[in-house]
């Protein structure tokens, strides 16, 4: 029997529990119950009795009030991820990998914001205001009139933001903060939670815009209960490889704007810099193509991005031949191979594949199939593909190429950046902006690629 007022909370998915067990019931991750005192048993409601309420007050769909004006930080990338300005008195979650830049971008933001009349603050749970202000003064944004503190007390946050009236506030990090409330360590699930509802509550009471920086997990996930994404109003994730100076900030989830567009921004020594024609940047346009390479002409949120897909094929030195890609679906790589391999008549058994997107992008549309497979083909046959073509269709299990959305944005873009064919769906064939080589099943554009007058 647990004793009174405690609960066992997950600290991976947040289901409370009252008995302890190894196994959580609610995501059956293992030993992440942690016993945590409540006040009340779990899942119940507040005592009813006595209670007095005062009714719904229902409203129509019509707007009354307009919505208010979003808050431009001058920072256009970000911007446009979160939709064409912050909204105020929103929430949102940046999640990310330590060191990939989230205190960056969001001292960035709140700089260019702040130079704008925009009234921020960044409160710091991490680092010493001397650090804060020091990358700031790296990045050039000393005259920025932000408002630094450190503090990990989540009460002297809310009573400070209560007494001052800003217009966006970042809060660095959630797993830092700390609420005397709450018995739990910081980090715990409760604290969590209790932070990033408190704040949440009082983004939306006073119309401050609160941004939460959120640690991940080694999974990716960002650390901490589930139920922190559903509190906010958005959630990004600031991506990047190792190695890479491009950072890529995408919308995970955002009630005010479309999730699927992206930022790109390039790390250097004075901060992120905007890149506002991704296409260039992720080009190999020296030189001429090797085999094993193809440029994919990718949609990414609503902008046409021209990528390198490249492919090494080689004999196995191994039994077990080794599959790797960077920057690719790997489940979408094994069935490019089996579809290669039963309707082309190319063989993979015996040999590696490395598959790699250029540049450290990650791409999940299923229109780079095609691209995938001109690349392993190209790698496979040792025929380059020409310099001047792109890629770009989805593959069947059945071995037909379909037809993919935008195609028409896709050909103008790689029409823009030099390019004069491209290897895509059938139906294509009539377009004008570029020389079309339309394939309606995968083998017709693998032989095309084994050609040898297709240059
Ligand atoms: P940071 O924003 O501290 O990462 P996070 O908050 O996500 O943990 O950025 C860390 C990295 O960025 C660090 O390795 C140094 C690099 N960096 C630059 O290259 N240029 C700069 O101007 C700044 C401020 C950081
Ligand atoms: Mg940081």
């Amino acid at each position: 029997m647990a004793r009174d007022g405690a609960v066992y909370v997950c600290q991976s998915c947040g289901s409370a529990q009252s008995k302890w067990a190894g196994q959580c019931a609610g995501c059956g991750a293992w030993n992440t119950l942690v016993e945590e005192v409540s006040s009340r048993p779990p899942g119940a409601m507040a005592p009813a009795k006595g209670a007095r309420t005062r009714g719904l007050a229902f409203e129509g769909l019509e707007d009354e009030v307009p919505p208010p004006a979003r808050i431009a930080t001058g920072v256009e990338e970000f911007d446009r991820v979160c939709g064409g300005g912050v909204v105020p008195g929103s929430a949102i979650l940046l999640g990310g990998d330590p060191g990939v830049g989230k205190s960056t971008l969001l001292m960035q933001v709140a700089g260019h914001a702040a130079r704008r009349g925009v009234a921020c603050a960044y409160i710091s749970g991490e680092e010493a205001v001397e650090q804060v202000r020091g990358r700031a003064q790296r990045m050039g944004l000393s005259d920025a009139p932000v408002k630094l503190a450190a503090e990990t007390s989540l009460r002297e946050i809310v009573e400070g933001l209560k007494r001052e009236k800003f217009d966006l506030v970042v809060i660095d990090s959630i797993q830092t903060l700390w609420s005397d409330a709450h018995e739990a360590g910081p980090g715990s699930v409760t604290q969590v939670r209790a932070a990033a509802g408190e704040l949440v509550r009082l983004a939306k009471k006073r119309g401050v815009a609160v941004i939460l920086v959120g640690h991940v997990t080694k999974e990716g996930a960002i650390a901490g209960p589930r139920v922190v994404e559903h509190m906010v109003d958005a959630v990004f994730a600031f991506e990047g490889e190792r190695g890479y100076p491009f950072r890529i900030l995408r919308g995970a989830k955002n009630r005010f704007g479309a999730t699927d567009e992206i930022g790109v921004f390039e790390m250097g020594d004075a901060g992120l810099a905007e890149v506002k024609n991704p296409s260039a940047l992720f080009l190999n346009t020296a030189g001429e193509r090797a085999a094993g390479a193809a440029v994919f002409a990718g949609i990414e949120g609503s902008r046409p991005v021209l990528v390198e897909f490249q492919a090494l094929v080689a004999p196995s030195a191994y039994g077990t031949p080794r599959r790797a890609v960077v920057g690719w679906d790997s489940g979408r790589l094994a069935m490019v191979l089996a579809v290669l391999e039963a309707r082309c008549g190319l063989h993979f058994g015996d040999r590696d594949v490395y598959l790699n997107v250029a540049g450290g992008l990650r791409i999940s549309e299923p229109a780079a199939d095609l691209a995938a497979a001109a690349a392993l083909a190209s790698s496979a046959l040792d025929e380059a593909l020409p310099q001047d073509c792109v890629v770009f269709g989805e593959i069947s299990l059945s071995g037909e190429v379909r037809p993919v959305s935008r195609m028409d944005s896709r050909l103008k873009e790689a029409a823009k950046l030099g390019f004069r064919r491209a290897l895509a769906p059938a139906d294509l064939e009539s377009a004008s902006v570029l020389r079309v080589t339309g394939a309606s099943r995968l083998s017709d554009a693998i032989r095309r690629i084994g050609e040898a007058d297709w240059k």
